[in-house]
């Protein structure tokens, strides 16, 4: 059934009249044209659609509109990290860029929790967001880079 699902997405609030099961995913990006977030697999398995909800990395495919009421939401169009955005530049991370907003939603969420993350860090908190590019040397390179 429809209600009205209030949302705060990148400091703005936004009511929908949706079902509250309805993945944030389709939320941003079919109703709100809130695109930067990706569909890959729709099953959590690629960390394409990764957001944050009230600063933690979530998957936006599994994570339902009931699950945000009253959290902040942030896309990759709100992510305000620009050193970390610049060590992605800097490095040329992408590559077709499918899965970078989400690789970047992964790693802002590190940096801050972990500002300056151990290679571990980097491997445990990046392992899953896939890429089929094969960008993950540069990812790393840049989350590197970034902590000095
Ligand atoms: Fe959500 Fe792949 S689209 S994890």
């Amino acid at each position: 059934t429809l209600s009205n699902q209030t949302l705060t997405i990148n400091g703005k609030s936004f009511t929908l009249d949706a079902d509250p099961k309805m993945p944030i995913l389709w939320a941003l990006r079919d109703i709100l044209g809130l695109t930067g977030t990706k569909y890959g697999c729709g099953a959590g398995l690629c960390g394409a659609c990764t957001v944050h909800l009230d600063g933690q990395p979530v998957r936006a495919c599994l994570t339902s509109l009931g699950q945000a009421q009253g959290k902040q939401l942030t896309t990759i169009e709100g992510l305000d990290n620009q050193k970390l955005k610049n060590a992605w530049a800097e490095h040329n991370v992408p590559q077709c860029g499918y899965c970078q907003a989400g690789q970047l939603m992964s790693a802002a969420a590190l940096v801050a929790q972990h500002p300056k993350p151990s290679e571990e860090q980097i491997n445990s908190a990046m392992s899953g967001n896939l890429c089929r590019c094969g960008t993950y040397p540069r990812i790393k390179a840049a989350l590197q880079n970034y902590a000095k």
